[in-house]
């Protein structure tokens, strides 16, 4: 048993932030026990690290990413996504064949990861072997992830995709080789998007997650000229949801779409209904001029949202630049859509906890039963000059923060920085 003590912020709800000033957090083995105001002699004799004056908020879950990508984060923005691939971004990613690169890459990442409290993320590689690299290094850090090695066996360079065949036997060498690694850390399939995929890949990768359980990982509906494309291409389907389910995915809770801008009704309503999380990508929706998503429908709609930096196409694996950008976008959608309401900072920073959190179990919140991943965080850079209650400095920090402000990072209970 172990006890921290500081201002603890909860997020169990979009609607608001629950917060408990100078309370004490009871964790044992690694999972939350309960969250109480004040100590009695229950808690007699278990050792207190208290934290100060200090917040301490549920670790960021990063719920769509591109490991090999960072790299290039910053380059070619204002880019529409089609183009942006072929230019820069499968370059990039045929640089991953190589070993030492990956591994340089890698490092990089799950410094980067570490460094702004990212205690989980939903992770694309690369289509090579090398993204078990990424593997290990997650592991040996101590975060959770689920990491997938991408897939495509069409309409992207050579050295970007397999023949249907070698792709479906290369993911199956991935799953096998890496399940099991770390309890933490679980691999995926990413068949990436429908246009890069035949139907034939995209259902012996989700015969392959049925097969081990494991999370489906794809992009969804993120640009309107790929949209018409992909229908173009899988005539038989109706919109661009159909295109995964006719080939057996888009089945179950375990599967984390990006994106998903521009959706009819009948997608909106079987991802509801399968319990499937997005993953909204804000900044990377604008950097590609892809569209504004609308997470405040989709909440009132009962749909599970998290938030993703996409890097490369977002430029920012800070996770708090990543909330105000999703608190952006609503504004974006009332002012221009004249949608009935804003998204609040509670809702955005709810989705970047919780909301994403739900993809790796009980993560995310400081509920009993959820697990101790936790940030530390100093923000006397402010409060020395202004007098702020606990709300307006969970505020401040969600507009102004970035990895100056995270002291500490626990996951599960262990403290890896
Ligand atoms: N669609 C297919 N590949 C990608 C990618 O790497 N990034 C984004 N944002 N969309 C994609
Ligand atoms: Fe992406």
């Amino acid at each position: 048993m172990h006890i921290h003590r500081g201002n603890i912020v909860f997020t169990p709800t979009p609607q608001d932030f629950v917060t408990v000033e100078g309370g004490y957090l009871v964790v044992d083995g690694g999972t939350i026990v309960e969250c109480v105001e004040e100590l009695s002699d229950a808690h007699a004799g278990v050792p207190v690290t208290d934290h100060g004056d200090r917040l301490i908020i549920p670790g960021f879950t990063d719920a769509h990413v591109h490991a090999s990508q960072l790299p290039i984060t910053g380059l070619q923005c204002s880019t529409e996504l089609i183009d942006w691939l072929h230019t820069l971004t499968f370059p990039q990613e045929s640089g991953l064949h190589d070993p030492d690169y990956a591994d340089a890459v890698y490092t990089q990442f799950v410094d980067a990861l570490l460094r702004n409290g990212i205690t989980g993320s939903v992770v694309m590689g690369t289509i090579h072997d090398t993204t078990g690299i990424l593997v290990d290094k997650l592991a040996a850090a101590g975060l959770r992830g689920c990491v997938a090695k991408v897939s495509r066996d069409q309409n992207t360079p050579e050295d970007c995709r397999a023949d249907t065949v070698q792709e479906i036997a290369d993911s199956r060498r991935f799953i096998e080789d890496n399940l099991g690694k770390s309890p933490l850390v679980i691999p995926a399939i990413a068949p990436s998007v429908s246009m890069v995929c035949s139907r034939e890949l995209m259902a012996g990768l989700a015969e392959q997650a049925a097969e081990f359980d494991i999370p489906c990982h794809m992009h969804l509906a993120e640009n309107r000229t790929e949209v018409e494309l992909t229908l173009k291409m899988y005539p038989d389907c109706a919109d661009f949801v159909e295109t995964y389910e006719r080939a057996g995915l888009m089945k179950n809770a375990n599967t984390v779409v990006a994106h998903a801008i521009h959706l009819t009704d009948r997608e909106k309503q079987v991802i509801r209904d399968t319990g499937i999380l997005i993953a909204h990508c804000p900044h990377s929706n604008l950097n590609l001029l892809s569209g504004v998503m609308k997470l405040a429908e989709y909440h009132d709609l009962g749909i599970r949202v998290g938030l993703g930096s996409d890097i490369s196409a977002g430029h920012q694996l800070n996770m708090f630049s990543n909330i105000v950008a999703a608190i952006q976008s609503g504004a974006m959608n009332v002012l221009t859509e004249r949608t009935s309401r804003p998204v609040l900072a509670a809702e955005a920073f709810y989705c970047a906890t919780k909301g994403g959190g739900s993809f790796f179990g009980r993560t995310g919140s400081f509920e009993p039963g959820y697990a101790f991943d936790a940030l530390i965080v100093d923000d006397s850079m402010w409060t020395r000059y202004k007098q702020m209650s606990l709300a307006q400095r969970i505020e401040k920090l969600i507009y102004c923060g970035d990895d100056r402000n995270v002291e500490h990072v626990y996951v599960e209970g262990r403290r890896l920085r």
